[in-house]
């Protein structure tokens, strides 16, 4: 047998060290350690159930991974790179720590159902930890929404002042988005929470196995239909990695705005001096890098998705060792991720809005001039022909720098005789927001619904 691997029986000389650092993952599966020791004590515990081995075997082998598992914790395991994976330390530990009978804890499994299984169980955790960090964010954006219900600031089109809106509307417009993230996680977790084991290496085993029972110890509510597909299928990590992805997208949005709203030229935030960084050469700088990082790695959490994607790509069924490079991009998305979602929360708190400059911007640039139009609209204009009229009146104000709100009503006449003394009421930049009433509209009255429903929607799993 060739040296001290698993499956050195067929073989007559050593691996080439180059091959054995080459096919090694340990370095980065060493991670799916508690998530393999799980999977291998339930494994164990169907055996034993099942009369594979017996009750006092099954018990010795559990009792073996559990002091494994403590190994590890402390950080008194070695790991040698002979040993590649994670599964074949664990297992080789066992036969040291409890002699022959922990060779018998590989029955009926394969590291092809053992791998996926134990990259279900670490993406189970990593979905819930990015939920919850998701949540944070989400209560972040609603609580000062709830503060900035009456903030008046430009909305923007093309990066253009386009018409006054509610701070807390802009805000909860990232609640909204954080949402769906959150959403689209819980979605996933469905397709991840699938058992693989028992599927060997592609087609079954003949032992008499009792997946269910598997399923039921490791709490998954459903056992993978084809085994070849259940060794083969990473579509759940994509998935993920997806989520991830959009997540990221968002963040990166999110991250743009900070950067243009804390430049001198917008002036719109403070931000925190414990979340900005200083210049090396210029003493007076005060810079958004974490803003500018976040929306640097979502570059990389793309890249891992597009990672995975290429590695599956014309992958034939089943097992295939490219699938062992599935987990870096995976724990690279995952712990991108989990810095952003750690790193915003407190930050984004920390941020003064300052809301003179805020409205000051929504005051000038005609932000009003749509609701002109709508109120001729009111007088039974056609909004084309309104539409018309007042691009004539904001060229008229242009040239003597007047506002249209300023505007007299016998000035407004000479435009359109339509206009009569109640339009002063309906272009103020409270009126602008106010009227805004429709379903998911700027007004105060609908924002402050929204705030409700945020706050009702935070209570939600
Ligand atoms: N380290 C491998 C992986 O991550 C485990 C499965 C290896 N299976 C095999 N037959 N070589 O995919």
């Amino acid at each position: 047998m060739a040296g001290k691997k698993a499956w050195g029986g067929r073989f007559s000389v050593d691996t080439h060290k180059n091959v054995e650092s080459f096919t090694a993952s340990i370095d980065f599966d060493k991670r799916l350690a508690p998530y393999d020791i799980m999977g291998s004590i339930a494994h164990a515990r169907m055996l034993g159930k099942c009369g594979i081995v017996t009750k006092a075997e099954a018990d010795k082998i559990v009792g073996g991974l559990e002091e494994i598992r403590e190994e590890i914790a402390r950080g008194e395991f070695r790991f040698d790179p002979a040993l590649e994976d994670i599964h074949m330390h664990v297992e080789h530990r066992l036969t040291d720590k409890i002699g022959e009978v922990g060779g018998k804890l590989h029955t009926a499994r394969s590291r092809n159902d053992q791998v996926a299984l134990d990259l279900r169980l670490y993406l189970r955790e990593a979905i819930g930890g990015i939920r919850e960090g998701i949540r944070h964010l989400q209560r972040v954006f609603s609580s000062k929404a709830e503060v900035h219900l009456n903030t008046v600031m430009p909305g923007y089109t093309h990066m253009q002042r386009a018409q006054p809106i509610l701070l807390a509307h802009h805000l909860l417009a990232y609640f909204e988005m954080f949402q769906r993230d959150r959403d689209r996680f819980a979605a996933c977790l469905t397709r991840v929470n699938v058992l693989p084991l028992g599927a060997g290496a592609l087609a079954g085993t003949t032992l008499p196995i009792d997946q269910a029972y598997v399923a039921k110890l490791l709490d998954f509510p459903a056992v993978a239909a084809n085994s070849e597909d259940a060794v083969s299928d990473r579509d759940f990590a994509v998935e993920f990695l997806a989520c991830c992805a959009i997540l990221a997208m968002h963040i990166s949005r999110l991250a743009e705005e900070l950067v243009l709203w804390a430049s001198a030229e917008f002036g719109f935030i403070e931000l925190p001096d414990a979340f900005a960084t200083g210049s090396s050469i210029m003493p007076q700088k005060k810079n958004p890098d974490v803003a500018e990082l976040s929306r640097g790695k979502t570059g990389r959490v793309y890249g891992d998705l597009v990672s995975l994607l290429t590695i599956l790509k014309g992958l034939p069924l089943s097992y295939n060792r490219d699938l062992q490079e599935d987990k870096e991009p995976v724990f690279d998305a995952a712990d991108t991720v989990r810095h952003m979602l750690d790193v915003l929360p407190p930050m984004l708190l920390a941020i003064k809005y300052r809301v003179e400059r805020m409205r000051a911007a929504a005051a000038e640039g005609f932000l009003n001039a749509t609701d002109v139009a709508d109120y001729l609209v009111t007088k039974g204009i056609p909004f084309r022909e309104a539409h018309e009229i007042v691009g004539r009146i904001v060229r008229h104000c242009l040239e003597t720098g007047e506002r249209l709100e300023t505007l007299s009503l016998t000035r407004l006449r000479e435009f359109c005789p339509a206009f009569k003394p109640d339009v002063a009421k309906y272009i103020s930049l409270e009126a602008c927001v106010e009227r805004r009433l429709s379903t998911g509209g700027t007004s105060s009255r609908r924002v402050a619904e929204a705030v409700q429903q945020a706050k009702r929607t935070l209570q939600r799993p």
